[in-house]
C-alpha cells in the first residue's frame, strides 16, 4: 500500500484526477468506479477540469458505482445513481449509457447484487477504483465485520453512517435508507488499482487503523493492505493519527 500526504483535499483532488486522466490517455475506455459522498467532489472537479481543457479526452470512459440505496423511489435526487449522473458523467460529456450501476428498485435485490457482478467482471473489471472511507473504517457500504471476502449484497447501515449521512437528507435522520446495495469487498478488491481518499480530521483514526493496524473485518478498509495496487492519498488532518 502507499499512502501519500497532501495539504489538503484540493491537492489530493487533482494528484488523483491526474492518475485517472493518466490512465485514460493509456486506456481511453477505462472502467472508472466511483464512489459519492463529499470527499471524491475536489477529484471530479479537477478531472472535468482536465476534460475540458483538452489535457485529457474522456469521451470513451465507462463509469461503475460502488454502491446504491435501496427503496428510495428512481430518480430520487439523492439516489446514487442520480448523484453519480450529476456530479460525474454529466460533468464529463458522458451519456448514461456510460454509466452502470446496482438497481437499489428491483424487485429482487438479491438478484440485482449478482446482476451488478456479473455485469462488472462482463465489462472486463474495474480499472481503478475510487474509494472514500466512512468514520468507522467503511468502504463502499461495506460497514464494520463485513467479510473481506464479500460479493456484492444488501447491508443494513449502521446508526453511525445514518447519522453522518443525514445531511444529504435535509438533516432528517428518518429520511435516509436503511438498507443499500454495495459491491462487496471481495468485489472491490478485483479492481486493478484502488486509491482511497480521505480528508478531514474526521476520519484521522479510520485512517490509522486502515494503514497502521492489522488487516481485519472490524475496519474494512484494511482489507486494501491486501491488494496489491492500493493507494491510500489523505491530507494533513487525516494523516494527523498515522505514527
Ligand atoms: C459512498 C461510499 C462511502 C463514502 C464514505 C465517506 O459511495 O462509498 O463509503 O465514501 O461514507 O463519505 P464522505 O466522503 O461523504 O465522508
Amino acid at each position: 500500500m502507499e499512502v501519500v500526504i497532501v495539504p489538503d483535499a484540493k491537492a489530493g483532488g487533482e494528484l488523483i484526477a491526474e492518475a485517472m486522466a493518466q490512465l485514460l490517455r493509456r486506456k481511453p475506455d477505462a472502467l472508472l468506479g466511483v464512489a459519492t459522498g463529499s470527499t471524491p467532489l475536489p477529484i471530479y472537479q479537477a478531472l472535468t477540469a482536465k476534460v475540458r481543457a483538452g489535457e485529457v479526452d474522456a469521451s470513451a470512459a465507462r463509469i461503475a458505482q460502488l454502491d446504491e440505496y435501496v427503496g428510495l423511489p428512481t430518480g430520487h435526487p439523492e439516489s446514487y445513481r442520480a448523484t453519480v449522473l450529476r456530479e460525474v458523467v454529466e460533468p464529463l460529456g458522458l451519456s448514461e449509457a456510460a454509466f452502470m450501476g446496482p438497481d437499489g428498485s428491483a424487485e429482487d435485490v438479491q438478484a440485482a447484487c449478482v446482476e451488478y457482478d456479473q455485469a462488472l467482471a462482463s465489462a472486463g473489471g474495474v480499472d481503478l477504483q475510487l474509494l472514500g472511507i466512512g468514520t468507522d473504517g467503511h468502504i463502499g457500504f461495506n460497514e464494520p465485520c463485513s467479510s473481506i471476502a464479500s460479493r456484492t449484497r444488501i447491508k443494513t447501515l449502521t446508526e453511525q453512517t445514518i447519522t453522518d449521512n443525514a445531511r444529504f437528507f435535509d438533516g432528517d435522520l428518518s429520511q435516509v435508507p436503511r438498507h443499500v446495495i454495495t459491491q462487496g469487498i471481495g468485489t472491490i478488491l478485483e479492481a486493478r488499482h484502488l486509491v482511497l481518499l480521505a480528508t478531514g480530521e474526521g476520519k484521522a483514526d479510520a485512517v490509522a487503523a486502515t494503514v497502521e493496524g492489522p488487516v481485519a473485518a472490524v475496519v474494512p478498509a484494511s482489507a486494501l493492505q491486501l491488494h496489491p495496487h492500493a493507494t491510500v492519498v489523505v491530507d494533513e488532518a487525516a494523516a494527523s493519527k498515522l505514527k
